[in-house]
């Protein structure tokens, strides 16, 4: 339990042992759930815990007062990693009020059987606590559709739930002024696209409404707290929903017996010859495609390549260019690039997609029989060079 402000504490747990968020994503360095207990004259708390955590969660809440006493559940969002523990909630404080939007009524019933004893709010209502005076701002699709912010408005404290949070457990700290972001950035990078990059429209409208609320302190519902420099979250948050990415080429190919290989590597000694130094090469076939969607998000250019499998395209490959359609990539200088046995078809697969997506996509499309020959290998450097070139200038 760390107090946040006086009377208002972060209650959330570190979850170290979950292999996959939502069943999907790796969690390497774990994720947080926070939770937020407002100990005024009302007492409120601030979203919940995943069900499987709940003991834990409870004793916490107990820790400093009876869950009886409790007076408000404010449910941010609905999504079980935030309100499982709230079956568990609403049998030891009954009284306790449910505050959610309207959206959120039918996830209550549906996932929790709950109905009753739940105060739907409207957008901007507010919420008196005693001393403290809590407002809501409606963020549908941050990331489900019934999502709201909470935001306390004597502190200046935005509890945002998803928006502004990153995978990643804090190490030695909750707050930013403890710890050091660079080992938070890839966390944040890869939560962002892989959870929420898909309603990237709908961050982007949440920032615009919220861009005259004064905020001091940040509050999420995973990650690190920000309350030295919110501004630096809300700025990552801009530029990864505007999908403004770093000047840079994400390099992700496929190869069965290493001629699309070889062909990445005459494409990669072009991207650099041209001067880009930020390259980062990813084997589709061994990295795991939270990591590739999480690294194609962070750079303004993307080259792939993929040899031509069963006439389609390569299936990790595949898997990946699916995953960056369906999470809405885009904006993206892109190329593409593959070796073929008897006839081709990954290529032209990869550029309808791109197409759709509002890529840029650079020539050559470089597809090539068998092993590339010197002159394909030219052409492979050209290509990495043509879409560097592209990315620096557009700086
Ligand atoms: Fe962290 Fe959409 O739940």
């Amino acid at each position: 339990m760390v107090e946040i402000r006086k009377n208002i504490r972060w209650i959330g747990l570190n979850d170290r042992t979950t292999d996959l968020f939502e069943g999907l994503w790796p969690l390497p360095q774990g994720t947080s759930y926070n939770s937020y207990l407002i100990d005024d004259k009302k007492l409120a708390i601030v979203d919940s815990m995943k069900s499987y955590f709940e003991d834990k969660f409870l004793e916490k809440i107990e820790k400093r007062t009876d869950p009886a006493d409790i007076n408000y559940l404010i449910v941010n969002h609905m999504e079980p990693d935030h309100s499982g523990a709230l079956p568990a909630l609403r049998r030891l404080a009954p009284q306790a009020e449910i505050i959610c939007t309207e959206k959120a009524v039918e996830f209550l019933e549906s996932f929790y059987r709950i109905t009753e004893n739940i105060h739907v709010v409207e957008d901007g209502e507010t919420l008196d606590l005693g001393d403290r005076t809590l407002k809501f701002f409606e963020t549908p699709f941050v990331h489900w559709p019934e999502t709201m912010m909470t935001y306390e408005i004597s502190d200046k404290i935005l509890f945002s739930c998803d928006a502004f949070g990153g995978f990643g457990v804090p190490e030695g700290g909750i707050f930013d002024d403890q710890l050091d972001l660079e080992d938070y950035e890839d966390g944040i990078v890869r939560y962002f696209s892989n959870i929420v990059g898909t309603y990237s429209a709908p961050v982007q409208a949440a920032l615009q409404k919220l861009a005259d609320v004064d905020v001091e302190i940040i509050a999420p519902s995973h990650g690190i707290i920000w309350r030295k420099e919110p501004e630096k979250i809300i700025e990552i948050y801009d530029k990864l929903s505007s999908m403004e990415g770093e000047e840079g080429i994400t390099l992700i190919y496929g190869s069965m017996y290493g001629n699309t290989e070889e062909m990445m590597e005459a494409v990669a000694n072009g991207i650099k010859s041209a001067g880009c130094d930020n390259l980062r090469v990813l084997d589709a076939s061994r990295v795991h495609e939270s990591f590739l969607l999480s690294e194609a998000w962070r750079r303004k250019g993307v080259i792939i390549g993929t040899p031509t499998y069963d006439g389609q395209v390569f299936p990790p490959v595949d898997q990946f260019i699916q995953l960056a359609k369906r999470k809405k990539l885009k904006r993206r200088i892109a190329g593409v690039f593959g070796s073929f046995g008897w006839s081709g078809g990954a290529i032209s697969r990869i550029k309808s997609i791109i197409d759709e997506l509002d890529r840029k996509l650079i020539e050559p499309l470089k597809e090539f029989r068998g092993r590339p020959s010197k002159e394909d290998l030219k052409i492979g450097r050209e290509l990495g060079e043509s879409v560097a070139n592209k990315v620096i200038a557009q700086g």
